[in-house]
């Protein structure tokens, strides 16, 4: 097995998951004022320290995606956040695009950027003990999205990324989101998020990056927001299997979905329908932002100096979305 798989799997080992906590400042910034709560370093820091210090992580937790600011401060125990999270077992990770902007050309569609000097940057997140990375590209549904623009585009920068990851020696997350946004049916989800990932792959050949050397974060397949053509979890889970299979190469290791702004129960259940009946050889599991922390955080945001409260929310989120990367949840263990 090569190093960059045995990273890999090690990050989405069984019953293991990834804690997507590389929320750029603008975007912590927004949740924190949701919540009542002023961004400072210092706020952001003790949120994230609360996680990175919580039981679930020894359990559950085999990677931390983090961002710039994040990877390099000190935890309040004063040993560098990298090395709070390997010593629970995790993997550090880094969130290493510079964001999504508008498509030159395009009124709506966006195109992440973060190529330039981004060779430099790796080598720095490197040495500061990150072992895995993320990029995120985005794509709208609707009539005419996403376009064959957008869609060669951001194959095209998430292939040019993953090849200087794997140069430097880390893991590259590709995150291809299919936005939740807009009124179209799951089915319109599923063909647009399988074109969306097929071409993904075939650029990530183009430029040779080793298939067994990265994890896939897609969304699932799900109607929009404002459908009216709401459908079941069970068929969440076939379509979103049906999408992996038709469109992403047996060789990657795993399977790790963004939640997108789906509730934590949502993403919790819909995890459990997908593994219960997973019958490829992708370990499926979770790299939630919202979705693992949000309960947390409102907790957190009204008792800022109860560390233990807070992290007793997020330890039970945490094992809950463990359960259902096994399909082992049920929502009666929810209420204990
Ligand atoms: O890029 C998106 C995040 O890593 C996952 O966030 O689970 O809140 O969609 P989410």
């Amino acid at each position: 097995m090569s190093e960059l798989n045995n990273i890999a799997q090690q990050i989405i080992q069984k019953g293991k998951g990834i804690l997507a906590a590389d929320e750029s400042t603008g975007t912590m910034t927004k949740r924190l004022e949701s919540v009542g709560v002023s961004s400072t370093p210092e706020n952001r820091l003790l949120f994230r320290n609360t996680l990175f210090s919580s039981d679930a992580m020894k359990s559950y937790i085999g990677g931390v995606i983090l961002y710039d600011e994040t990877i390099k401060q000190n935890s309040l125990s004063k040993n560098k956040i990298p090395e709070l999270i390997s010593g629970t077992g995790a993997v550090p990770g880094i969130k290493v695009d510079t964001g999504a902007k508008i498509l030159a050309n395009s009124t709506e569609e966006k195109i992440t950027e973060g190529l330039d000097g981004l060779r430099e940057r790796l080598k720095e997140y490197y040495k500061l003990g990150a072992r895995f990375t993320k990029w995120r590209a985005v794509y709208i549904i609707s009539e005419n999205y996403p376009s064959k623009l957008s869609i060669h585009s951001n194959a095209h920068a998430l292939a040019r990324y993953s090849a200087l990851v794997q140069e430097c020696g880390m893991v590259p997350i590709v995150e291809p989101e299919v936005l939740m946004d807009g009124d179209h049916e799951a089915l319109e989800c599923f063909n647009k998020t399988s074109e969306v990932i097929k071409k993904c792959f075939d650029e990530l050949s183009r430029h040779k990056v080793d298939l067994k050397g990265i994890i896939l974060k897609p969304n699932m397949i799900l109607p929009g927001t404002n459908s009216s053509k709401k459908i079941d979890t069970k068929k969440i889970a076939e379509l979103t299997l049906k999408c992996l299979k038709v469109s992403v190469p047996a060789e990657v290791p795993g399977i790790a979905f963004l939640s997108g702004g789906q509730s934590e129960l949502d993403a919790t259940r819909n995890l459990n329908s997908i593994n219960l009946i997973n019958d490829t050889n992708f370990n499926i599991t979770y790299s939630y932002g919202r979705a693992l922390q949000q309960g947390a955080l409102k907790f957190w945001s009204k008792n800022t100096e109860d560390i233990k409260g807070t992290q007793k929310i997020f330890n039970h989120r945490v094992k809950m979305c463990s359960l259902a990367s096994s399909g082992k949840w049920s929502e009666n263990l929810e209420k204990n």
